[in-house]
């Protein structure tokens, strides 16, 4: 359609038609079998409230797509078609490591190419906008979410969030293309305590500088909607908040799509109590300008009213359904209201091999290798080579692809043992699953379509009757005891992380960690393999293990790709990007710390007054950055073009990478800033740019940065972004803590 067709439908919509274009209502209101993901509201819609519905949440398959909309379609006056929108992460059929692992890839433009394949998979299927990226800055390991992100830095996930947003649009056809939904805005990833859904509050200048820029960085490359936060900004819900919808969004970012809100949020106002009915909640909702109520009855009942009493006017209700108009004629639903999804389709494109090698791939990339002792790894897989156990709970488990991929049919993942049995042969290795996942299951509580998980069933060695502890005990020590090496695959329980998924104990469940100090006794050398979706305190079973693979849920081909690297195929590269503390005591924690007038070295204060714990050190265990390869490297090096940066200039920064090993390898070298002294204080550390260089063995590279004055900007509530002159210092190294240094003035 032309833009002024789109506009003479506009015209010739009943008001309640126009109001049913922004409501979002479940699959479960169309017969549809739903999937349950976030809190649950009591809907009360009637027929004729389906009948006029502009958009349905969670449904995918192409055949129910059709059935839907065919229904649908034959009852509109006017035949708007629906917009299908889906929770569609990390992966679709082809699931990818969790978005923490995404981002310890440092490679935005291998995950571009890969959300391409997953847009094309998820298209084929009925997907026509995903409510992906989710780019809230993670700094508290506490909170479930963590493994939806990228990780704790802006700069990085600005990065990722562009490549993300980009990669969904794909080549921009239908086939091979979805609409792309930035979440949660904003400020989501910040709750106190890292309680699921608390309160959000900080300074505007930690906000703008932090917080934003990667909601900025999608909206700036595209991103075609944007979801409210269930969080407060500034004591306002972010539902109710026109200053941030509105003013900011809208106004300051030019952004001109729909605004839609996460899980009956707009009902929340009223829990938030900050609205006393639902008539309230949609007036405030409305005057955020947020376009599209999901998942409540709140617009579909009251908006009618506060039209009629002139609370709202048509003008406000007409631009929202223009923008949701709008977002259908773009996506080619009025010529197409299946966007070409059909079971074909979804036979040729689901999980083919070019997408599970695209997977396996880029997890071999998102594995961080956080301890090597003794070079325990690579392992061997020459035949007679020294014989390998393989323990614990996740040792067969096919629950690697984390909780966030609902639509994935986890039957498609391949096993650890799996993978092994394929280097290995049957009787290269044993498995033993050799614990519980948790002692006590019932903090999971029920989970949507995880039936039965209060009572210990899924995430955990498949299938088969269930063993005593002490049976399963028994049978892995004495696995471990004639094997030469133990592979140990331990983690938390899927449903640990994830949305609901806060926890304030962030160490590796209580009878994994008792099986672990077992299998320790017996002498063997120990490689740890870790599945978690949020940083780990890893201090109380660091020492019990030679090597450890930071493994997230790393997806689909997640079995093969941990395979790759512990038997060497794959050097592993993947570097965190969020802090691992000693303990959970230390959390927020983050490398980007504020100065302070008492740091805890260098200052003239006697020992005790700085600041830092008396129990524990201020830094992480694992730091933001960190990871290692089987190959050594050596930086040197360090110069710059000159000692003053001028604006509108740049300055040349180079270092020398030197492959210290006869092993290639990738290292990803990282370059941060310090303005060590401006008018508001400022982090001891900032990512400003980071390069993936391959090294043959021995070889050594220049690696070159250029630096401009715009880098070294920060939010001054004066001037907006600006930079202020003076001395800077830049770091450069393969993590935020072994850095080389140089300074420069900026004039
Ligand atoms: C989550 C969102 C998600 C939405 C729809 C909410 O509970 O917070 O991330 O997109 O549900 O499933």
């Amino acid at each position: 359609m032309k833009p002024e067709e789109v506009l003479e439908l506009l015209g010739r919509m009943t008001l309640k038609e126009k109001i049913g274009q922004l409501v979002q209502l479940d699959g479960g209101c169309f017969g549809a079998g739903d999937v349950v993901s976030g809190p649950r509201a009591k809907l009360g819609v009637t027929q004729e409230d389906v009948d006029v519905c502009g958009s349905v949440l969670n449904v995918l398959g192409a055949e129910e797509v059709h059935r839907i909309q065919d229904a649908y379609l034959e009852r509109s006056r006017l035949k708007i078609p629906l917009v299908f929108m889906a929770d569609v992460i990390y992966g679709y059929q082809t699931v990818y490591p969790i978005p923490l692992g995404l981002g310890a890839t440092w490679d935005p433009d291998l995950i571009r190419e890969d959300y391409a394949l997953v847009a094309e998979e998820a298209a084929a299927d009925g997907c026509m906008v995903t409510f992906s990226p989710a780019v809230d800055i993670v700094r508290d390991a506490r909170w479930g979410r963590c493994l939806e992100m990228s990780g704790e830095d802006p700069c990085l996930t600005s990065r990722f969030a562009k490549a993300m947003v980009e990669g969904f649009h794909g080549d921009g056809t239908p086939a091979r293309s979805v609409a792309s939904c930035v979440k949660h805005f904003a400020g989501y990833g910040a709750p106190e305590a890292g309680r699921e859904y608390n309160t959000v509050d900080m300074s505007e200048w930690r906000f703008r500088n932090e917080y934003l820029p990667p909601y900025k960085a999608a909206v700036d490359a595209g991103a075609d909607l944007v979801m409210t936060s269930f969080n407060t900004i500034d004591g306002v819900p972010a539902t109710a908040n026109k200053w941030l919808m509105d003013d900011l969004l809208r106004g300051e970012w030019g952004f001109d799509g729909p605004v839609i809100t996460d899980y009956a949020a707009v009902a929340e106002l009223i829990g938030h109590g900050v609205a006393a009915d639902a008539r309230e909640a949609t007036r405030l909702a409305m005057g955020a300008t947020v376009d599209i109520d999901m998942k409540t009855a709140c617009y579909a009942h009251e908006l009618e009213g506060l039209v009629a009493d002139g609370v709202v006017s048509v003008e406000q209700v007409d631009a929202a359904c223009l923008r949701v108009l709008t977002l259908k004629n773009r996506l080619g639903l009025f010529e197409d209201p299946y966007r070409g999804c059909s079971a074909e389709r979804r036979e040729e494109v689901t999980c083919t091999p070019d997408r599970l090698a695209s997977a396996r791939k880029t997890c071999g990339e998102a594995l961080v290798l956080l301890k090597n002792e003794g070079g325990v790894l690579p392992l061997s897989k020459e035949a007679g080579s020294p014989r390998v156990a393989l323990i614990g709970p996740y040792a067969n488990s096919r629950d690697i692809i984390g909780m966030w991929a609902i639509h994935a049919d986890k039957s498609r993942s391949v096993t650890l043992a799996e993978a092994f049995e394929e280097v290995l042969g049957a009787d290269g290795f044993g498995w033993a699953q050799g614990c519980k996942m948790l002692d006590d299951y019932s903090e999971l509580g029920e989970f949507g379509k995880y039936v039965g998980v209060a009572a210990g069933f899924g995430a955990g060695a498949d299938g088969g009757e269930k063993p005593s502890a002490d049976e399963l005990l028994a049978e892995a020590l004495e696995l471990a005891e004639r094997s030469d090496v133990v592979v140990m695959a331990l983690g938390e329980h899927m449903l640990q992380s994830g949305e609901g998924g806060a926890r304030t104990d962030i160490t590796l469940p209580a009878p994994q960690k008792r099986l672990l100090k077992r299998v320790r006794e017996l002498g063997k050398p120990v490689a740890l393999v870790l599945f978690n979706g949020r940083p780990l305190a890893l201090t109380d079973v660091a020492d019990d293990c030679d090597a450890i693979l930071e493994a997230w849920f790393p997806g689909t081909a997640g079995g093969r790709a941990v395979a790759d690297v512990l038997f060497g195929d794959v050097n592993p590269s993947g570097r965190l990007t969020v802090s691992f503390p000693h303990n959970v005591g230390q959390e927020p924690l983050y490398y980007a710390q504020f100065s302070t007038g008492r740091p805890a070295k260098g200052s003239t204060h006697s020992g005790r007054f700085v600041s830092r714990y008396m129990d524990a050190p201020n830094e992480a265990l694992f730091p933001f950055g960190y990871g290692l390869s089987y190959h050594t490297a050596r930086y040197e090096g360090l110069r710059l073009g000159s000692d003053v940066l001028h604006a509108g200039e740049k300055l040349a920064v180079s270092v020398d990478v030197v492959n210290e090993s006869q092993v290639a390898g990738t290292e990803v070298v990282q370059l941060y800033i310090h303005d060590l002294f401006a008018s508001r204080v400022r982090p001891v550390l900032e990512l400003r740019d980071f390069r993936r260089v391959e090294l043959a063995p021995g070889e050594k590279k220049t690696v070159g940065f250029e630096l401009c004055e715009e880098q070294l900007r920060f939010w001054t509530r004066e001037h907006g972004w600006a930079s202020e002159p003076g001395r800077f210092e830049v770091l450069v190294g393969p993590n935020s803590r072994d850095l080389l240094s140089a300074g420069f003035e900026l004039v």
